[in-house]
Formats: structure tokens, sequence, C-alpha cells
């Protein structure tokens, strides 16, 4: 029997309502899986807790999750706390302290119905976009002068080290030969005369390394042309924190929109626990009212299983989104219907598990 600690922190808005389903996910496997079983603990941090405590997240916050197997996370950020604030604070604190240098997003169409693309189908739109998740544009380094004066200057720095530029980068080429696929690095070496060279020159320098694997490269303003007219290009790709934050949603929105996107915010090494979100954030404007598409939340549940090594649960999750996609009857209004969350997730466990929703 393998035991897993979770570490659930459903967050703000939406968060607690898709973590809710996805919660009903795992206790489901468990029900039917004898050799699967979880401790969740829950954590109160996000922005109400802030309002309260004046702080996101305990001091020792880090500490209270540094042996759990996994965390579970919904959303954070809530107008009346500054979105600096919620995200420094809370969600960049685990990513950047527990070295979640990877982040994989996967840019899967579920349902060909789900695409605005003409003539693309799932065939064509099914890659993997591998971000750089623990420095570049997102170090937090920088400076702020002169405030409030005419001469005012602000400096927001890009960090691109050797170790971090090049693990990465090994990380997407270790996965293109795992997975026999193409690897596309995304950067902007004609403007970012410092980083996006540097970034280029490591990707080539690996790159002799793995002659088996088919590269290439492009510009970040070709390559979002490119997810929209010829997503088919794509197998795998890498690219840095920023660019690759910006391409997902682009390739959220070929996809079917903020409820399918899903990303898994991993440490390889093991050394730290790795987080499992979806994509969108707390939504304010829909959240309370039943209305969140908790697929995402549901999908982050597969990354999680397959980085527990439960392929055959991760494959099976996925499947049953397709089939809950296909069947077209309990789906939430951000995909044209009026089921509610809990509607949805509950149809979800049934076709998963054959048995009607189970209440927990
Ligand atoms: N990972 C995170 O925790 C994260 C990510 C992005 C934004 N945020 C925070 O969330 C707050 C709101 O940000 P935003 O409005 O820019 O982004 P958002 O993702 O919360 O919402 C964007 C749009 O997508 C819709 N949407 C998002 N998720 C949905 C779902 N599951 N089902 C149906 N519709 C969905 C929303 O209703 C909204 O119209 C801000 O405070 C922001 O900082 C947090």
């Amino acid at each position: 029997m393998k035991k897993k600690k979770i570490a659930l922190i459903p967050g703000d808005g939406i968060g607690p309502e898709v973590i809710s389903e996805g919660v009903k996910v795992l206790k489901a496997i468990e029900q039917v899986d004898a050799n699967l079983s979880f401790e969740f603990t829950e954590y109160p941090w996000g922005c109400e807790y802030y309002l309260e405590h004046g702080k996101m997240m305990d001091e020792n916050g880090l500490d209270q999750l540094k042996d759990t197997d996994a965390i579970y996370l919904g959303a954070v950020g809530y107008p009346g706390v500054p979105d600096h604030i919620s995200l420094w604070d809370l969600l960049l604190k685990i990513r950047k302290g527990f070295d979640q240098y990877v982040n994989l997003r996967p840019v899967t169409l579920l349902n060909p119905s789900l695409t605005p693309l003409k003539n693309k189908t799932e065939k064509e739109i099914d890659f993997l976009v591998i971000r750089e998740n623990s420095e570049g544009e997102y170090a937090g380094a920088g400076d702020w002068l002169f405030k409030g004066k005419p001469e005012e200057v602000v400096l927001q720095t890009g960090v691109f080290s050797r170790k971090g530029t090049e693990r990465i980068i090994r990380y997407a080429f270790e996965e293109a030969r795992k997975q026999k696929k193409t690897l596309t690095s995304i950067s902007k070496a004609n403007a970012l005369n410092y980083s996006m060279v540097f970034w280029d020159e490591v990707f080539d320098e690996v790159g002799k390394e793995y002659p088996d694997v088919v590269t290439y490269s492009y510009l970040v303003d070709a390559a979002s042309m490119f997810f929209v007219q010829q997503p088919e290009r794509f197998e795998i790709v890498v690219t840095s924190n920023l660019f690759g934050d910006i391409l997902t949603d682009i390739g959220a929105a070929i996809t079917g929109g903020m409820g399918l996107a899903t990303g898994a915010n991993i440490n390889p090494e093991r050394e730290f626990p790795s987080m499992f979100e979806p994509v969108h954030g707390s939504a304010p404007d829909i959240s309370g009212k039943g209305l969140a598409n908790p697929i995402a939340a549901i999908w982050s549940v597969a990354q999680m299983m397959e980085f527990f090594g439960e392929e055959k649960w991760s494959e099976l999750i996925v499947t049953t989104i397709k089939e809950l996609l296909e069947e077209n009857e309990h789906l939430t209004p951000d995909l044209g219907g009026n089921a509610t969350t809990e509607e949805l997730g509950n149809q979800f466990i049934k076709l998963l598990t054959g048995q009607d929703a189970i209440t927990y």
C-alpha cells in the first residue's frame, strides 16, 4: 500500500470550489485502488488569511509543507489584496522555496469542439510546454528609484543563470528523447541581447549531447503566431518563465479556455514536494456561484498521479475527461452547458468509477 501525504491549499475565489472536486477524485481513487491511499492536510492560506493575519501563509509555512508528497493548490488572489503580494508571498514563495524549476503545461485538445481554430483537431493540437519556473523575468530583481519624482526610474532585471538555464533545457531534451518528440526552443535573442542570446547558446550547447532529438528555435513573436496558425509544428516546447506564462494562455485559448488548462510545478530531484494546480486564477467574477469549471483542477490530479508513478490513473483521468466532454451533458457554462461545478464533478466520478457520486 502506497500512502501519499497531500497538502491542500484551496486558496481564494473559485480555488476551494474546484479543489473540492479534485479531492473527490482522489478519494474515489483510494476507494477503488487497494494499493493507494492519501492523507490530506488542509491549509487556510490565501487572501482571507492575509486580511485576518497580515500574511499570506505562516512564517514557517514551507517547513509545514516540506514533508508532504505533493501540494494541491487552487488559486490565490482576490480584490482587496494587491496581486503582487498574493502572488509573491504564497505561490512564488512555494515555487521558489521548493525549487520547483520545471513547469509542465500541456496544450492538448481534448475534444475537437473546444477549439476556436478552423480545421484543427486533436491531432494538430497536442504538445507540452516546459516553462522555466524559478528565475528569468520573474526573478524579482530590480529597483524603483526616485519614486514619485520626475526622474523616476524602474528596473526589472531578468536573471538567467547558467545553472538555471542549463537545467531546464536539459530537462526538456531528456523529455523529448524519452517521448521521441521534437523540441522547440522559444526565445527572443534579436531584442534581448544578453539573456536570450545566452539562452540560445545554452540550447545549442546542450543540444550537442542529444543528436537524436530534432530541434527548432523560434522568436517568441513568431511562435505566438504559430501557436494559433500551425500548432501542429510543436511537440515539446521549452521557454523562459515570462514567455511560458503568456504562451500557455494562448495554449489555453486554443484548447477550450482557462477552465481546462493545467500546470505542474516540479522539483525533479524530489528533494522538495512538487505542486499541482489549475493554471487559472481565483476568478472573482464567478466565484461562489457554482459556475467554475473544475476540469483543469481534475487534470492536475492526473499530473499528480503521473508524478507518483501511477500512469494508469493519470491516463484514466484524462480519458474520462474526454468521455465527459464527448457526452456533452454535464458541462459548466464556460463550455456551453448549464451544470454546476459539483454536478460536473459528480458525473466525472460516475464515469471514472462506474459509481454514483459519493458524498465525502
Ligand atoms: N495560479 C494562480 O493562483 C493565479 C493565476 C492567475 C491569476 N491569479 C489571480 O486571480 C485573480 C483573478 O485574475 P484574472 O481574472 O486575471 O484571471 P482568472 O483566471 O481568475 O480569470 C480570467 C477569466 O477566466 C474565467 N475563468 C477562470 N477560471 C475559470 C474556470 N475554472 N471556469 C470558468 N471560468 C474560468 C474567469 O471567470 C475570468 O473571466 C487575480 O487576483 C490574479 O492575481 C492567480
